[in-house]
């Protein structure tokens, strides 16, 4: 049975390859870490990678499609996109939140730095800059994260009819979820700068 036939058969067949590489490579790791670590940030990364993929696709594809769909007289219209597409793409992309966040504290958690990373390294005498550095991008992850479950995706479900709206909430939920989005972009920038820069510096 070909495996790239599901999605379920892909995403194991993945985790299988990288377990084929961890053991084949295992003699000779340049950098050992500790396996939770390292299978934690693994998890945060392909989490962190499905949610802002999709968020970069609502902005950057959906969005601006649909207003072309949407004037394009005589056209085919956004209905297959609304009723097919968009409601997969927003589980994956709220799960996908969701998981980031857990795991990416659970890595805090996991080191002895998350009330330090949350206080911005300002619970050691001297500023902590890994915990300020992580710390910044913890707080847009978090502001982030509740952009996508209390405005884009209460909202998107009356925009979306999975739920009953009137005109005015779908007109006012349009524009809540439409900000909410474009501000989750704005933030996702300096939040992976803070990401990557825990590790190898900031670019300052
Ligand atoms: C959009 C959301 C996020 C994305 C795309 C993201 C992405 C990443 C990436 C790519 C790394 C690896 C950096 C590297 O090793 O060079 C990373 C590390 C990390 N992230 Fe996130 N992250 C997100 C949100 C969060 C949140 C909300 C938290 C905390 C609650 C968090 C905590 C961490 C921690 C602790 C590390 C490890 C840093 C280290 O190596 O010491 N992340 N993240």
């Amino acid at each position: 049975m070909n495996p790239l036939n599901t999605i379920v058969g892909t995403i194991v067949g993945g985790v299988v390859l990288a377990i084929i590489l961890i053991v084949a490579t295992m003699g000779n790791h340049i950098i050992v870490m500790p396996a939770a670590n390292s299978v934690i940030i693994w998890l945060h990364v392909l989490a962190g990678i499905t949610w802002i993929g999709l968020l970069y696709y609502f902005n950057f594809i959906q969005v601006p499609g649909l207003a072309k769909a949407a004037s394009d007289e005589g056209g085919p219209g956004g209905a297959g996109i609304t009723k097919y597409i968009a409601p997969n793409a927003l589980n994956w992309f709220r799960w996908g939140a969701l998981v980031t966040w857990l795991t990416g504290a659970a890595y805090l958690l996991h080191i002895g730095q998350l009330d330090d990373a949350f206080a911005l390294g300002m619970l050691t005498e001297t500023v902590n800059s890994y915990a300020l550095t992580i710390g910044i991008g913890a707080w847009l992850g978090t502001i982030m994260l509740f952009n996508v479950w209390v405005l884009i995706w209460p909202n998107q479900k009356k925009i979306l009819g999975m739920v009953e709206a009137t005109a005015e909430e779908i007109a006012k939920g349009k524009r809540i979820a439409f900000m909410a989005s474009r501000s989750n972009t704005l933030m996702s920038i300096p939040l992976v700068m803070s990401m990557v820069g825990s590790h190898h510096g900031f670019v300052m």
